[in-house]
């Protein structure tokens, strides 16, 4: 190709959806709209994050949620932005959001085959010490006929058919598979579209950086104090990990992904679940990091073989390198 710096025959990820789109049998386009609305909503949260503290956007919005966290001003919004987004392309039937303690219906007129669950902003403790958040989602097919239900959406991550994140920093970047591997864009400002930079991404088979909130280790099993001593103090003459953790799931999971390693979000005794919810954070998570070649447990199963029971529910979460993840199952193992 041309080796001019512009590139004329430049990958979109709305080029990218519709190639993929158009693979898929029977394919109507609703989800290559459905993607391309979530795109959008994208774009305006990535420009809103970079506004955020000149536009009087940190900060608390005054309220809680159902899942007990501070609810954040950026939070509403970018909830906001994605749930009108969706439902404005006609695509979805109803959607679980973090910051929406009931399912949200979509109104009867506007209503498509997918159900989206989706973490409008995570890590937005981190939004007034400027550290990087994220968005991320995932999508189903709706197996029922008539009225939406919760049933919909308790979907196991096994029925994944899209699931994505965007990470806002140093860069815009959003992560995307449609189930045939894990694909990098990122956002070219100037010209308001994701540019496919990486296909087929895959992690390490095993890397040297663990990733937790140590904060918790007073109350953490003890198979994850032996398994971070093993870590630190390796018996076996190999050298200790690096440790990084920047409280953004998105963040250290996408480190995960591109250095090798860990990420962990342990149960421990004042969350006997752990902290991340399954059906907008772990399921997706879980979904991308298998299409990168990487593992997803909760401990004691595969992230996406869970059954869900509760819209909000969380499960405790271990993922990246797979002989990371296997070797700390084996310390799960040896510390029943
Ligand atoms: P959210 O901001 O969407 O509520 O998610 C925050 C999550 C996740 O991003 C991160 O891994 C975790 O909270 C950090 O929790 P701790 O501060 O307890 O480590
Ligand atoms: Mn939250
Ligand atoms: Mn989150
Ligand atoms: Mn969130």
């Amino acid at each position: 190709s041309d080796q001019s710096a512009f590139d004329t025959d430049v990958w979109t990820l709305t080029r990218f959806v519709i190639e993929t789109g158009r693979q898929a049998k029977g394919a109507t386009g609703e989800l290559t709209q459905l993607i391309n609305a979530m795109l959008t909503a994208i774009k305006a949260i990535s420009s809103a994050v970079r506004k955020a503290g000149l536009a009087h956007l940190q900060g608390m919005a005054g309220a809680v949620n159902v899942t007990g966290d501070d609810v954040k001003k950026l939070d509403v919004l970018s909830n906001d932005l994605v749930i009108n987004m969706l439902q404005a392309s006609y695509s979805t039937c109803c959607m679980v959001s973090e910051e929406n303690k009931e399912l949200i219906i979509t109104p009867k007129d506007k209503r498509g085959k997918y159900v989206v669950c989706f973490d409008p902003l995570d890590g937005s403790s981190n939004i007034d010490c400027l550290a990087s958040i994220g968005t991320i989602f995932a999508i189903y097919k709706r197996e029922s006929e008539g009225e939406p239900t919760e049933k919909d959406a308790l979907q196991q991550g096994n029925n994944i058919v899209c699931a994505g994140y965007a990470l806002y920093g140093s860069a815009t970047l959003v992560a995307l598979s449609t189930g045939t591997g894990l694909n990098f864009f990122m956002l070219d400002p100037a010209i308001g579209e994701f540019i496919l930079t990486e296909r087929n991404v895959k992690i390490k088979p095993k890397g040297k950086i663990y990733s937790l909130n140590e904060g918790y280790a007073k109350y953490f099993h003890p198979s994850i104090n032996n398994y971070l001593k093993h870590k630190k103090y390796p018996e076996d003459g190999s050298s200790p990990y690096g440790a990084r953790y920047v409280g953004s799931m998105v963040s250290d999971v996408h480190r995960t992904i591109a250095y090798g390693g860990i990420f962990m979000y342990p149960a421990n005794e004042k969350s006997p679940k752990g902290k991340l919810r399954l059906l907008y954070e772990c399921n997706p998570i879980a979904f991308l990091i298998e299409q990168a070649g990487g593992m997803a447990t909760t401990g004691t199963q595969r992230v996406l073989d869970v059954q869900p029971e509760a819209l909000h529910q969380r499960v405790p979460f271990v993922v990246g390198s797979p002989d990371d993840v296997n070797e700390y199952l084996s310390f799960v193992q040896k510390y029943p």
